[in-house]
């Protein structure tokens, strides 16, 4: 069978077993396209569980691409926190004002429109398309390639760019057989989240397309799909200091592009200091009061990881250089990173023992 025939043939099987399995999720109360595209945002980044109160907190702070286009910035950041790629809710905010200013607040109803919006690739105008409204357009993400790869028994590597082409346009051929194309967009999704599944053993005993599977048929489902190795990442050494000056804490904004481009960081420098050079090193604000070691944390971004140790600073003067604030205020309003948390935490957690 070519690729196109069990493609064809998956959607009639595929489509039944979802409408009886799948998960109640609150994107899928409606098909609003806002609804429908924050979710797919998050989802890009985050596992199904761990998006759910993400997005039922932003959904209720913001209701309506207007309500978006108009929010302050430190407020979606907020909402964002814990998150991580910030500049994915920046795009938003940018698509968003398209879509009220250019498009009267309706989102268009057609593929290539919406992927002209900020932030919105070939995968989420598929999905939007799709799922909101019911046009025959596919949204192909790593799942989607992983049942697709492993149905039709093909080890082509998976993350080359024409592996990906290939499976849209094979799609789009048969997505018109659906009567539903919403469904049938996040039925692959849901057969590659619940049965086809990544790492361990696929659940080919309940999957509704065992019987047209090939991978099943050779005894290859594990070792399909083929991915490539990624590059190694790049390893950054840095030194945090968690500053604390009259019931306050120290702030420095990022660089407006790079790495968690314009969000707010403790004072951080290149490399790992030893305890003995932070004077040298936060020279500017003149000597410490105190220094101590608070704890160190990785964090893996997806081309870099962070190697940083964090020393707890008490210095003699209030810095200009930095921002300032309580750590209710922190708590609260402003969007620590996730590479940061760890550190606020170790903070906190001494301030209490
Ligand atoms: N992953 C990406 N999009 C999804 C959706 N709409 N439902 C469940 N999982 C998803």
């Amino acid at each position: 069978m070519k690729h196109n025939d069990i493609l064809a043939a998956m959607i009639s099987p595929l489509c039944s077993w979802y409408e009886k399995n799948k998960r109640v999720l609150p994107w899928r109360e409606n098909r609003d396209p806002y609804r429908v595209w924050v979710s797919e945002i998050m989802l890009q980044q985050t596992r199904v569980e761990a998006a759910l109160p993400y997005y039922l907190r932003f959904l209720e702070a913001l209701p309506t691409v207007e309500a978006l286009a108009e929010a302050p910035m430190e407020q979606l950041l907020k909402l964002w926190e814990g998150l991580g790629y910030y500049s994915r809710v920046k795009n938003m905010q940018k698509a968003a004002i398209t879509v009220v200013e250019q498009y009267g607040g309706a989102f268009p109803a057609d593929r290539k429109l919406l992927s002209g919006l900020s932030g919105i690739g070939e995968y989420t105008a598929g999905a939007i398309a799709s799922i909101a409204f019911n046009l025959p357009e596919p949204a192909v993400d790593g799942n989607v390639l992983r049942v697709v790869a492993r149905l039709t028994d093909d080890d082509t590597d998976i993350m080359l760019p024409a592996f990906k082409k290939e499976v849209q346009a094979e799609l789009a051929e048969v997505y018109p057989l659906a009567s539903d194309c919403g469904d049938l967009t996040q039925a692959i999704m849901e057969l590659g989240a619940l049965i086809c599944i990544p790492g361990g053993v696929p659940k080919c005993d309940i999957c509704p397309l065992a019987h047209l599977c090939i991978a099943r048929k050779e005894g290859r489902e594990q070792a399909l799909p083929v991915r490539n190795v990624k590059k190694d990442k790049k390893l950054l050494k840095r030194t945090v200091f968690v500053m604390e000056y009259e019931g306050k804490l120290a702030l420095t904004k990022r660089p407006e592009t790079g790495v968690l481009a314009g969000m707010w960081e403790f004072p951080t420098v290149e490399g790992h200091i030893s305890l003995k050079k932070t004077d040298e090193v936060l020279c500017a604000m003149g000597e410490c009061e105190s220094v101590s070691k608070l704890t160190t944390h990785r964090h893996v971004f997806t081309h870099l990881i962070w190697d940083m140790q964090c020393f707890y600073v008490v210095p003699k003067k209030k810095s200009e250089d930095f921002f300032w604030v309580t750590p209710e205020e922190l708590e609260k309003s402003i969007a620590l990173p996730s590479a940061m948390q760890p550190f606020f935490q170790a903070f906190l957690e001494q301030k209490q023992s």
